[in-house]
């Protein structure tokens, strides 16, 4: 087993990139966790001027340290306001998924008991995501850098906000938050091959020199963020940044969009711009064939 931490650096020791049964007791300690600043909220943050939502979102990242410390995961006690900015996401997410998105997701999320009444708990999630596919979430304070979230993959894991974007504007938010990781990305995870292309990632980002990690940050953002598969000879959505974004969701089948069969150099090497709607998206012709180019990629390394 593995035993190195997150900050993993370019001389760590073979690996093999079939290990994907991760059992809790071969974790690393989460407290091993080097992160700085993840808390930050920026000024362009629709809450960044409103105390109170500050305050909220400083409790609520408290939990998420103190996770760190116990190892143990706390439920948020999300208050009305809170439950009713999911209720409205969620609701208007799901008309336009049930047209978009792919069969899998939508099947997975009814899975997982994700439902548009209510936020649903880490703990809740990670039941379900163990049985199915042996993956878990765990609480992060805000966006972290590239190589620490990444390699948390390798254990099958993903660091997850908890905390829920500002009342103000719905249908928008700078940074990850619980709508963002629950209607976005963590449904994916009970799929199997999904999630083991998911850990594939993460065992490369371990020992990746800088550049590798780079081309690794291209193909998860083209792939988790901004995925499309094609199923039963109709594209559909599958990554996170469109799942849980109207606007690009919708965006991404309309003719501003160029959908090109997924090519793995080309994927690695093309550059993004995070801060605008996605001009090229690639669509993948099944999550076995993502999971096979990716090992074998990964083993180049
Ligand atoms: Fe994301």
């Amino acid at each position: 087993m593995l035993t190195e931490t997150a900050s993993a650096t370019t001389s760590e020791p073979a690996f093999t990139v079939d290990n994907f049964e991760v059992r809790d007791e071969d974790l690393p300690e989460f407290r091993d966790l080097k992160f700085e600043d993840i808390n930050e909220l920026h000024l362009d943050h629709p809450g960044a001027n409103d105390p109170e939502y500050r305050k909220r979102r400083d409790y609520i990242a408290s939990l998420a340290k103190k996770f760190r410390e116990t190892g143990v995961i706390t439920d948020v006690d999300y208050n009305e306001q809170e439950q009713e900015i999911w209720r409205t996401v969620a609701n208007r997410l799901e008309e336009i998924q049930s047209r978009r998105a792919s069969k899998f997701y939508l099947q997975a999320k009814k899975d997982l008991g994700i439902s548009n009444d209510h936020i649903p708990q880490l703990t809740e999630m990670n039941r379900r995501l163990k049985e199915l596919s042996n993956f878990r979430v765990a609480p992060i304070e805000g966006l972290v850098e590239t190589r620490g979230f990444l390699s948390w993959l390798s254990w099958r894991t993903m660091l997850s906000t908890q905390y829920i974007r500002h009342h103000s504007r719905p249908e928008y938010t700078p940074e990850p938050d619980i709508v963002h990781e629950s209607i976005g990305h963590i449904p994916m995870f009970t799929n199997r091959a999904f999630a083991d292309f998911s850990q594939f990632i993460g065992h490369g980002a371990r020992v990746a020199t800088d550049h590798q990690l780079e081309e690794l940050g291209r193909l998860y953002w083209f792939t988790v963020e901004f995925g499309l598969i094609e199923e039963g000879g109709e594209t559909k959505a599958y990554g996170a940044g469109l799942l849980s974004s109207f606007g690009e969701l919708e965006n991404a089948f309309t003719d501003k969009v160029e959908r090109r069969p997924f090519d793995l150099d080309e994927v690695i090497n093309t550059a993004y711009d995070y801060s605008e709607m996605q001009p090229v998206l690639y669509v993948v012709p099944s999550y076995g064939y993502l999971k096979d180019v990716t090992k074998r990629y990964i083993q180049s390394f």
